[in-house]
């Protein structure tokens, strides 16, 4: 895109209202501003690859707070932020003074006035709700047990830029009805994506966000079916979804739940019932065997490379909308 181009998209974001926002959780985003994100996204992506310098945030800081390990989140957002022309710093929750008990709140204000925006990955969601309240600058969630937004607008620009539309694309989800789940059917039904959730027993979504969900797929029309049938979620589905067994967080229910899922693997028979052309899809990491065989997600239909690259993208069409 030309520079012309850019400047005029970017202009055109203003009239949006993104900046300050938080990003706590994909739906504060209505479609409207979803599809500015995503063809954000598309922009930043082909101007990267055709070398084009583009720093809206020359001489910003990103603050990156991590409870928990991560490869893609941390270094997509540490070289968005570079391509931007700004700069992150990775902190490690446990060795901040909140490691030892020093309260959120006075964190929020302090780093408030050394940074243009934080990036968190901890446990629980209600202290980024709190981390946001006491900030002055933009709270970007990373992960929470319940939420990962910056995951789930990579997913919409891997499926819209491999089926070239969102809107009537049947997306089965199978497995657990965990954050990386929530944040992808918020943001497919709100698109107009059609959602098919295929969850074991105990291990179903929960309940607000199914309700949000619902209320969501009136305004877009979109369709969600929610059943423990794996093969009922699958048949004819475009594209094929499905996360890790045991979050981390849970490793000590690991052995439980690898016999409640057992049924739940994404493995050949399952993807039989599928569209033939139809993509499989992981957040990563992913275990080899438990919820996807090699067979599968090394396979042709697999786009979990181009899935990972988009997290790149869209985070730094987030980043630079809302910083
Ligand atoms: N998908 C994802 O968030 O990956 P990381 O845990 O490596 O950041
Ligand atoms: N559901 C997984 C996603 C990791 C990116 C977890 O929370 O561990």
């Amino acid at each position: 895109m030309a520079p012309a181009k850019i400047l005029e998209h970017y202009q055109n974001m203003q009239s949006l209202n993104f900046k300050g926002r938080d990003v706590l959780r994909i739906d504060e985003f209505n479609k409207q501003e979803l599809v500015y994100l995503l063809n954000s996204a598309i922009q930043l992506k082909q101007m990267q690859k055709s070398g084009l310098i583009f720093e809206p945030l020359k001489g910003k800081t990103l603050g990156m707070i991590f409870d928990k390990a991560s490869t893609r989140t941390r270094v997509s957002f540490e070289v968005g932020m570079y391509q931007l022309g700004g700069m992150a710093m990775f902190m490690s929750g446990k060795e901040l003074q909140l490691g030892r008990g020093e309260p959120i709140s006075d964190t929020a204000k302090v780093l408030s006035r050394y940074l243009d925006a934080i990036m968190i990955r901890t446990f629980s969601h209600s202290y980024v709700e709190e981390l946001a309240e006491h900030a002055s600058i933009p709270i970007i969630n990373g992960l929470t047990d319940r939420f990962h937004p910056c995951q789930a607008l990579a997913d919409m620009q891997t499926i819209l830029e491999h089926k070239g539309t969102l809107e009537g694309v049947k997306l089965a989800y199978i497995g657990d009805g965990n954050n990386v789940a929530t944040s992808l059917v918020l943001a497919a039904i709100t698109l107009g994506v059609d959602v098919r959730l295929g969850t074991p027993v105990g291990y179903e979504m929960e309940q607000e966000v199914v309700d949000k969900a619902k209320q969501l797929a009136e305004l877009s029309g979109a369709t969600l079916l929610i059943t423990n049938d794996p093969q009922a979620a699958v048949k004819d589905a475009d594209v094929i979804y499905t996360d890790v067994w045991t979050s981390m967080g849970f490793e000590a229910e690991n052995e439980v739940r690898l016999q409640a899922f057992a049924d739940y693997q994404v493995n050949e028979e399952l993807i039989s019932l599928a569209d033939p052309e139809y993509l499989f899809m992981h957040c990563l990491p992913a275990h080899r065997g438990e919820e996807v065989t090699a067979g599968v997600i090394d396979g042709e239909h697999s786009v979990i490379i181009d899935q990972a690259e988009n997290r790149l993208h869209a985070q730094k069409a987030i980043l630079a909308a809302v910083v």
